[in-house]
């Protein structure tokens, strides 16, 4: 087996130094060996990709279709469907032919935006707790991710809170990434808010940079909007197949903006992926044109379980703000424990057997809260609640 030899360890690529692996990877790693252990860690959907999404992927298979594709944003047809949808979901229009971009999952798209925006040393504002996949990549094209802790407004970034931010550590940023619904929180932007938030992305002529790949993943009375339907000219759209058609692993996602940044975004994108596996593009038109009402499915599924979690979770302590989007819910530990996120979250996999992420690794903000994916079965779900309660009622 080849050892690398020290001489060429020191020469790779310094900023390699500061990233860490991913502490959510390495938590759910650990925690798997506990025998017994039911996990709620992952975001990952525990449902199947529709049947009709899978049969057009295998009817394009047999096509042959299996070259590089001509168009390297993404097949006409996908281009198409992609746009239809955000007409019909957020009444944006976006040329297909210059405006979109398919991408390898929403963190491909992600990459690709941030190579396109940023140089070594520029400043993007992050407001956290957040998926902490950002920051690596932010930290790999050399800029700095400037954390906006937003826990006490509720999770919700408020427009006096970046106009703050703007004018003290963040000054000269030249972006923000938001991501609605969120993950960790489950929190969802109200339109008001995105429409105060977009007046000030604009005085400060910054880019804003929206990850949506949760959009369709929103519950009661909360509506799913883009800072696009307010400031199309300074928006980048990021969103996704993975969790609304539950597609994690077939890895679609996409780029929306205007055609003067798309350019060089899907022109990083050919460098980088060249184009998206063809029979994938193909599952994704299917799912867009003909599967509408797939994500309504796993909406109400998921909503169920939101609400047998909350009001379980409530009872026993834990303190949340309304979680409305995506499959997460991040509560505050009950008080009788202390804030220390990490020793909970350990002690409640070894003790309970239940694992969940320490609020912590998702940046300022996250310290004392835990996140649980119900993104699991309701009969899992079921069983990680008693198993909590008997672990908080002994503490
Ligand atoms: C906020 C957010 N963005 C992006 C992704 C990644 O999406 P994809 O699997 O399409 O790359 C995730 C996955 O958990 C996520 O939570």
């Amino acid at each position: 087996m080849p050892n690398l030899s020290n001489d060429l360890n020191s020469i790779i690529n310094k900023r390699l130094n500061n990233l860490s692996a991913s502490k959510i990877r390495a938590f759910d790693q650990k925690v798997s060996s506990i025998p017994g252990i039911i996990k709620l860690t992952i975001g990952e959907p525990d449902l199947a990709t529709p049947e009709h999404v899978k049969q057009a992927a295998i009817a394009d298979i047999q096509a042959d279709d299996s070259h590089y594709a001509p168009h390297k944003a993404g097949k006409p047809e996908l281009l198409d469907a992609i746009s239809n949808y955000l007409d019909r979901s957020i009444g944006v229009h976006y040329d297909p032919k210059s405006e979109i971009c398919v991408t390898v999952g929403a963190t491909s798209a992600l990459n690709d935006v941030f190579m396109t925006l940023l140089n070594p040393g520029d400043k993007i504002l992050v407001p956290t707790p957040v998926w902490a996949l950002y920051f690596q990549l932010i930290k790999m094209t050399g800029a700095i991710p400037v954390q906006i802790d937003t826990k006490k407004d509720g999770f919700i970034l408020t427009p006096e809170h970046l106009r703050h931010v703007l004018e003290g550590r963040g000054k000269g940023a030249k972006a923000i990434i938001l991501t609605d619904p969120s993950n960790p929180t489950g929190r969802v932007y109200p339109a008001e808010t995105l429409k105060a938030l977009a007046e000030v992305i604009k005085e400060y002529k910054i880019f804003s940079v929206t990850d949506e790949i949760y959009a369709e993943l929103v519950y009661g009375n909360a509506e799913h909007h883009s800072l696009s339907e307010y400031i199309s000219d300074h928006n980048i759209l990021i969103s996704g197949l993975s969790k609304a058609y539950a597609m994690t692993g077939w890895r679609l996602g996409y780029i929306a903006g205007p055609k003067q940044i798309m350019q060089n975004i899907r022109k990083i994108n050919a460098f980088l992926v060249t184009s998206v596996t063809d029979n994938v593009q193909m599952a994704a038109v299917e799912a867009l044109n003909n599967g509408q009402n797939d994500p309504l499915q796993s909406r109400k599924i998921y909503e169920s379980r939101l609400q047998f979690m909350q009001t379980s979770l409530e009872k026993l302590g834990f303190e949340m703000a309304t979680p409305q989007g995506a499959f997460y819910i991040f509560a505050k530990i009950p008080e009788k424990y202390g804030t220390d996120d990490e020793t909970f979250a350990y002690e409640l996999a070894q003790k309970a057997k239940v694992g969940v992420t320490p609020g912590r690794y998702f940046g300022k903000g996250g310290e004392g809260y835990v996140r649980l994916s119900y993104a699991s079965s309701t009969e899992q779900l079921r069983e990680s609640l008693r198993r909590i309660t008997d672990f908080v009622n002994n503490l």
